[in-house]
């Protein structure tokens, strides 16, 4: 809990910052009486200042100088316009109108545009004089100009895509009101879209797309959080609290502190998503479903997901994009359309279509609504079964038997386990890319093939005295990086069916070449490059070998898969061994060695090899034991393999936020340093041999059980030997030592941290760290606290 108070400490310190450059907002009014109108760029702002309603547009200029008008609400300070509620999504209105917001002669609250009423409240309203109010918390209410707590309409009831704190998410069990989420159109328009969001009666979110079917469950709420998202317990930024009694059942949640920018919001994706503005950019913490592809019929009809790919959404072969605007704004839900008409629709009525061609795409997760049909027995029967009916649009005959979809096809992903898809496609445009591709005279491919074999014949040679493609060498002295065949990999993991783990980057699972060597596969999730990049940064990663770096063996590169082999570590990581409660304990020299290792593994990493490489994900997971326990840093580098989306990535992997620099949350550019704070939260839980924060810390004496505080305490106040893990005794001189580059490491100023070179030194004796000063974060986290 103390951890949480420590960043939400340090978004505070992002509040401050944009207090700095938040315009004047001294003049701005937070309510709107009678006789008043609001239009224009004019604005309501809250007494806080957090929040702004009035009209606005989204979108770059479209080319007649027209704009679609909204009235909303976003966050006041936020310079990347976010709404929060919109009022006429439905009925956009074209700023050529000049809209106005005003309260109208029966008291509601209305907009007014060229004398028409686009929008109303229409609530039933009792008393002679209302005013409208922007409250703090984002809520717009419509009440009695005379007594505040008589309100006619809240926009909390009415929400959109986002859920504010304090508002109610659910429904009246009496009269049956149901406040739900539903995601909008697109990036530019407000209008509702295709994704909701209900809680249910027994007690857990729903998603469901066009309310029918439904997609993702978070589970039933266990009092803490609900059973799918552990990730809740975690009360950094908010309490989350369900209530469900005889009048209703609803799910909110209150900020710890009222100045974070927080937003849970159902995305245009189809995802739930819990966010913070992190000054630059929205920094997300949770995504539900997490697999954007698990969002049904994201990509809409005859369009393959793959998550994989960049972009997310691909149409099937022989179709093309319907609307690529619409694409661009993330509306997929036109689909794609086929390029060439079916037999059936075609001029050939006679065949009724039986001349149309069936196009096989393997690995392929296929739609859950197609039809069994059980007494075709035969792949063949199948697809005349598919021919013979003019809706029919696939087939598939695998494991479950022969199924067939009819008309529009959705909800299809990629999935390397997946089955054979054969999708109906008119026999003229098979025949069009025949004609293209391949030409057509027999002889000349006959030719062709007999060219390739002894190319690859060639090739094959050259490759099994060469071991290696001649990029992935280098002149340092032969590394071999292995190039794998996926079949391979498939044979060595035994079907990928021992996994280690998963990580931000993907799953990992253990294998063994035909040598009995045993390697770990990591398969990337999201690579976004191509083959070429990929090969060249696997080359400049491979180059780059420390005693205290994990050693990386191949990779495989073949379609969209991405997969990389390392060295096997037969300890596993770090966080297995000081974090578990049965087990021998590591005694302090390993720690030592262990800190001492890693410091020397990121030193190279950032001072030695020809480009520094920042790892931006240090942490206990991430610190792999040989047997000999002697620690290697894993999952260097990952930001080239992933591509310029890193940022992303990392601030959307869980569990890391207690290893996280301010930096990263305050918005300036990321240096080295980052990973010089991750050591130090990683070497204070070296020494404790416990998680910084944990379950067990939830108590009232926090302050004094944050493991950071409680070493800087010491520190300054004697009595460093009690630190360590009771069960080890360490020379309290080197205790001491530890702690006080821990403490140098953590330091809030970039600046004021040693570099990894320096951090050696220090664990090594060559130099004498001073006195490290309390950090800023943990001083103000420990308020008056007697001890510091
Ligand atoms: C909340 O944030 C504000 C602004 O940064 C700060 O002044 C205030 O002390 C914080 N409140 C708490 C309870 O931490
Ligand atoms: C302007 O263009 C948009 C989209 O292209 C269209 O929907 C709208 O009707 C046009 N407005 C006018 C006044 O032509
Ligand atoms: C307002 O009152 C009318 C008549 O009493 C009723 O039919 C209507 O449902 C009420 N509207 C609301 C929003 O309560
Ligand atoms: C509304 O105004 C009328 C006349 O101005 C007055 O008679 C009436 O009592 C008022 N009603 C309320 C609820 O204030
Ligand atoms: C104000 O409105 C509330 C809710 O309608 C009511 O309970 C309360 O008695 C009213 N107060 C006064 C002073 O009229
Ligand atoms: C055939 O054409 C009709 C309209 O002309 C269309 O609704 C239908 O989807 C088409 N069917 C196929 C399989 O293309
Ligand atoms: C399967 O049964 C349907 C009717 O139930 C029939 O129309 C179809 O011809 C049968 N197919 C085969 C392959 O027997
Ligand atoms: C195609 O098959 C479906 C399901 O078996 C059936 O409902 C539909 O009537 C068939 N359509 C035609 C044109 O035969």
């Amino acid at each position: 809990m103390v951890v949480m108070r420590l960043l939400l400490l340090l978004l505070l310190l992002c509040g401050f910052l944009f207090s700095l450059h938040a315009p004047s907002r001294a003049t701005a009014a937070d309510t709107l009486s009678r006789g008043r109108s609001l239009a224009g760029d004019e604005r309501l702002v809250s007494s806080n200042g957090k929040f702004a309603l009035g009209f606005f547009q989204m979108g770059s200029k479209p080319s007649n100088n027209t704009f679609n008008s909204y009235l909303g609400i976003w966050f006041h300070n936020v310079p990347k316009l976010t709404p929060v509620w919109s009022a006429n999504g439905e009925h956009p209105i074209s700023n050529l109108v000049s809209p106005e917001l005003m309260i109208s002669g029966d008291n509601n609250l209305v907009i007014l545009a060229r004398d028409t009423i686009i929008w109303s409240t229409q609530a039933n309203i009792t008393v002679n004089s209302t005013v409208a109010v922007l409250l703090a918390n984002g809520n717009l209410v419509l009440r009695s100009s005379s007594n505040s707590s008589d309100i006619f309409w809240q926009s909390f009831d009415y929400p959109t895509d986002t859920l504010l704190p304090g508002a109610k998410f659910g429904r009246n069990k009496v009269t049956g009101f149901n406040r739900r989420f539903v995601s909008r159109r697109n990036l530019n328009d407000q209008a509702p879209g295709i994704y909701s969001n209900s809680l249910a009666l027994d007690e857990s979110m729903r998603l469901s797309w066009k309310s029918s079917t439904e997609y993702w469950s978070s589970g039933e709420w266990n009092g803490k959080y609900f059973n799918s998202l552990p990730e809740m317990s975690d009360r950094t930024f908010n309490n989350y609290m369900l209530v469900n009694n005889d009048q209703e059942i609803y799910f909110s949640y209150t900020l710890v502190n009222e100045s974070t920018i927080f937003q849970v919001l159902l995305d245009v994706s189809g995802q739930w998503k819990v966010r913070i503005w992190g000054q630059h950019d929205w920094i997300t913490f949770s995504y539900s479903p997490r697999i954007q592809c698990d969002v049904y019929a994201v990509c809409g009809a005859f369009a393959i997901c793959s998550n994989k790919a960049n972009p997310l959404c691909y149409c099937m072969k022989g179709f093309s994009i319907r609307s690529p605007d619409d694409w661009e704004l993330e509306d997929r839900t036109g689909g794609c359309i086929r390029n060439t008409p079916l037999g059936c629709n075609g001029s050939d009525k006679s065949t009724k279509g039986m001349t149309d061609k069936f196009y096989p795409v393997p690995f392929i997760r296929l739609s859950a609504n197609g039809i069994g049909k059980q007494n075709a027995t035969s792949a063949k029967a199948c697809a005349e079964l598919c021919l013979s009916n003019c809706s029919c649009t696939a087939y598939s005959y695998g494991q479950g038997g022969c199924s067939i979809w009819l008309d529009e096809l959705i909800n299809v992903a990629t999935d390397d386990n997946g089955e054979i898809l054969y999708l109906r496609l008119a026999a003229k445009e098979v025949q069009s890319w025949k004609g293209h591709k391949h030409g057509t005279i027999i002889s000349v491919s006959v030719g062709v093939s007999i060219v390739a074999l002894v190319f690859i014949f060639l090739f094959v040679i050259w490759r099994s005295r060469k071991r290696s493609s001649p990029q992935m060498d280098n002149d340092q002295g032969g590394i071999g990086i292995t190039a794998f065949r996926y079949v391979d990999m498939k044979r060595a993991t035994k079907n990928f069916s021992e996994k280690l783990g998963v990580g931000g980057f993907g799953s990992v699972f253990k294998g063994h070449l035909s040598d009995s060597v045993a390697i770990a596969v990591k398969c990337l999730d999201g690579a976004q490059q191509g083959e070429k990049q990929f090969r060249s940064e696997v080359s400049s990663i491979g180059i780059i070998q420390h005693v205290n770096l994990v050693k990386l063996i191949g990779f495989c590169s073949e379609g969209d898969r991405r997969l990389l082999v390392y060295e096997y570590m037969p300890n596993r990581s770090l966080d297995a061994h000081l974090f578990q409660s049965h087990g021998p304990v590591l005694d302090w020299n390993i720690r030592y060695q262990i800190a001492l290792g890693v410091a020397r593994g990121l030193a190279y990493l950032h001072h030695s090899c020809r480009d520094c490489i920042i790892h931006c994900d240090i942490k206990p997971q991430n610190i792999l034991l040989d047997a000999s326990f002697t620690p290697k840093i894993a999952d260097f580098g990952m930001a080239k393999f992933l591509g310029r989306d890193f940022s992303r990535v990392v601030t959307t992997m869980r569990g890391t936020i207690g290893y996280l620099a301010p930096e990263w949350i305050s918005g300036t550019d990321i240096t080295s340093k980052v990973d010089v704070y991750s050591y130090g939260m990683v070497l204070l839980e070296i020494i404790s041999g416990r998680r910084n924060w944990g379950k067990k810390s939830f108590t009232d004496d926090d302050h004094a059980r944050y493991f950071p505080v409680q070493v800087m305490d010491k520190l300054l106040n004697g009595g460093i030997g009690s630190l360590v893990d009771a069960n080890v005794l360490g020379d309290v001189n080197q205790v001491e030592r530890v702690c006080k580059v821990a403490c140098w490491c953590i330091q809030d100023n970039e600046f004021d941290r040693p570099t990894m070179v320096e951090v050696v030194k220090f664990l090594e004796g060559l130099s004498e760290p001073d006195m490290p000063p309390v950090p800023r974060l943990l001083h103000a986290m420990t308020g008056g606290s007697p001890s510091m």
